[in-house]
């Protein structure tokens, strides 16, 4: 059966508790980096039209919605979250892309932001036209950071005082991505993060340390 992906709306309400456990079950096997959220909250942003939802029939197999912050001056495209039978098929990038452009319909001069420890996330963010940033760069909106709180590397955040993490912070900038045929290839983007990453080795050196992917991707 072939994979739909489509904005969600009121039909997909009786997701949202598959979905919250979906993102329970991978937050618990990473042990870092995804915010716990409750069915209600996953219904409202259906309700909303602020998710996309990917069904295989009636299964549903990804999910990821937008979130606004600092008064709509930075919105996030939180809870990306694939079925483990689906992953490395190229789903999360579908999914991403759908609710990349519909945060751009919806939030045309919003700097469209993420958090991620994944690497597959850095990857389709920079696809995306997503650059990396510190986090001074992105919202100071009280709200967004106690999204953390559900972290296990919340303490770290707190420790630095909320100027680094284990997550990587990306930023896309509207004016960054007004003409498609401007945007930067895939390999070109993905070059330029690490070409970034190599630059900031001194903001990035704690981090390397604590969380050895940054050497990975820097390696890759
Ligand atoms: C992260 C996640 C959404 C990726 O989903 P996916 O459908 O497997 O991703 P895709 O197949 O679209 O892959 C996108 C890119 O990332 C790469 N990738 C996928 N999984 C990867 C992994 N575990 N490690 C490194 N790279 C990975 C792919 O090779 C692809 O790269 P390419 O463009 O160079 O080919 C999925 O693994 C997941 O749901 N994880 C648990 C929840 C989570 O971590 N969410 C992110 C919170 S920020």
């Amino acid at each position: 059966m072939q994979v739909v992906i489509s904005v969600a709306d009121h039909s997909h309400e009786k997701y949202a508790v598959t979905i919250c456990n979906m993102i329970e079950e991978a937050a618990q096997l990473r042990g870092t980096g995804i915010s716990k959220r409750k069915p209600e909250y996953i219904q409202t942003k259906i309700i909303e039209g602020k998710a996309v939802i990917a069904l295989e029939g009636e299964k549903v197999v990804g999910f990821c919605y937008i979130e606004s912050w600092d008064n709509a001056k930075f919105v996030a495209n939180s809870g990306l979250i694939v079925h483990p039978d689906y992953r490395q098929t190229g789903l999360a990038k579908k999914i991403k892309t759908a609710i990349f452009e519909l945060s751009r319909k919806k939030f045309p001069d919003a700097k469209i932001f993420g958090i991620t420890t994944s690497l597959a996330v850095m990857k389709i963010n920079s696809e995306l036209g997503y650059k990396p940033v510190t986090f001074s760069e992105l919202t100071t909106d009280e709200k967004f950071w106690k999204g953390c709180e559900s972290c296990t590397n919340y303490d770290i955040l707190m420790r630095t005082d909320r100027k680094m993490c284990l997550c990587t912070g990306m930023v896309c900038i509207p004016q960054n991505n007004t003409k498609q045929d401007e945007k930067p290839k895939s390999s070109q983007s993905w070059e330029q993060f690490k070409k970034f990453l190599s630059q900031q080795k001194k903001v990035f050196l704690p981090k390397g340390i604590l969380y050895p992917k940054i050497n990975k991707i820097l390696k890759k």
